[in-house]
Parts: structure tokens; sequence; C-alpha cells
């Protein structure tokens, strides 16, 4: 399974890259701002500094909701570096636009999926990611796994290529339960990622080795 970080902070995106697990890197909107960058020259440099810290696909999300926008975005986006993935909406001329790039050969996150039917869609259109949010349908009391699993069984079935990038991702059990899934890739803060390495038992563990070795030196 594929590691990505979400986030536009890039001192997190160091930290994961460091951790030497890291596959990619997905933003949106919501995180660009929560890091100050607005403006659409401040937006397109950042993704190139992103693109420069990490080897993988880095998603960059288009804000147009009409067809004839997310191309003219699109395009320009693909333009910074061959890592940038097109996250597009998922609504009809996101769809469109989807098939569009698939076409040209450019990779595209299709995001806001919140259902099996979005995700079949989304993979007819030759999506490369499709991005079902688990943990904003578990906040409205909905099994986000449950997406997960059936998305994963339709895939298989039809032999379908999108890889299933599950986002919205809130804690260690949604990605452990993700890999279980079998889902391609998880996208996580980097919070969700770093608390994968702890366990009391290790710590003790260690300390123990160490306080051991002591004695004998
Ligand atoms: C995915 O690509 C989105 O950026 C993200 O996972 C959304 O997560 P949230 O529900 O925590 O905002």
């Amino acid at each position: 399974m594929k590691f990505f970080i979400d986030t536009a902070n890039l001192e997190q995106i160091k930290e994961a890259q460091s951790l030497g697990i890291l596959d990619g890197v997905t933003t949106n909107p919501s995180l660009m701002a929560k890091e100050g960058i607005t403006g659409k020259e401040n937006i397109l440099n950042h993704y190139k500094k992103i693109c420069e810290l990490v080897d993988g696909d880095v998603s960059a999300e288009v804000i147009s909701t009409d067809f004839e926008g997310m191309v003219k975005e699109g395009e320009e986006l693909a333009k910074l570096n061959p890592q940038i993935v097109i996250k597009l909406p998922m609504i009809a001329d996101g769809i469109k636009a989807c098939k569009y790039f698939s076409d040209k050969g450019i990779k595209t996150n299709v995001t806001l999926v919140f259902s099996a039917g979005q995700a079949l869609l989304a993979a007819k259109a030759g999506a490369t990611y499709v991005s079902p949010f688990l943990g904003r349908l578990d906040d409205i009391s909905t099994d986000g796994l449950n997406l997960i699993s059936e998305i994963r069984q339709i895939f298989d079935n039809y032999m379908f290529d999108t890889e299933i990038l599950s986002a919205s991702i809130r804690h260690t059990m949604h990605i452990i339960d993700c890999a279980k899934i079998g889902s391609d890739v998880v996208t996580s803060p980097l919070s969700a990622i770093k608390g994968l390495l702890n366990h009391p038992l290790t710590d003790i563990g260690l300390e123990k080795f160490l306080a051991d070795y002591k004695k004998g030196n």
C-alpha cells in the first residue's frame, strides 16, 4: 500500500519524507488556505516546492466547476511538474474533464467520492485515483470503511486500473483497516502516520534492553 501525506505543510512533508516511507502528497484548497497560501501564483509556486520535496505523485486540485475551466486550470497545473496529478471534483463536468485528461495520458484524482457509484463512474472515465472520504462518512454515522470495501470489490470484478486512494483519514486504525481491505493508497495527516510507530511494549522492551546492556558494561 502506498502512503501519501494529506497536507500542504512543507515541514510535515519533509518529516514524512525523511522516514523513507512516503509515496506522494495530496492537497486541497482548504489545506492550502490553512498554510496561508493564497493567490494563484503563490499556489502554483507552492506546488512546485512540494514536488521538489518528494519523488511521487502530488495531487493539485482545480477550483473551476465547469469543464472548460477545469481543462484550462488542469493543463496549467500539469505543466508545473510531471509529478502533478490533476484533482477533480466528483461532478458531471469533473468526470468529463477526467476523461479528457486520461485520454491525454495526464494523471487524475477524482475527489469528494462518497458512494460506490461515483467511484465506478470515475474509473470508467479513466481516473488514475479515486478518493473516497471515509472519515467524513464516519463523521455522519455512516460506515466509511464499508465504502472502501465496496469499491475494492467493484474494481476487482472488472480489473479497473484506477487506484483506490482512501482519504479523510482520522486515525491509525483507519490506515490499518484500509490496508486490510486492500486500498491501494492511503492519504493521511502526519499524526496518523507517526501514530503507527507507537507501541508501549516497544518502549518498555527497548528500555529493558538498554538497562541490561548498561549492567553488563
Ligand atoms: C483528500 O484528498 C482530502 O484532501 C482529505 O483527505 C480530506 O480530509 P478531511 O475530511 O480531513 O478534510
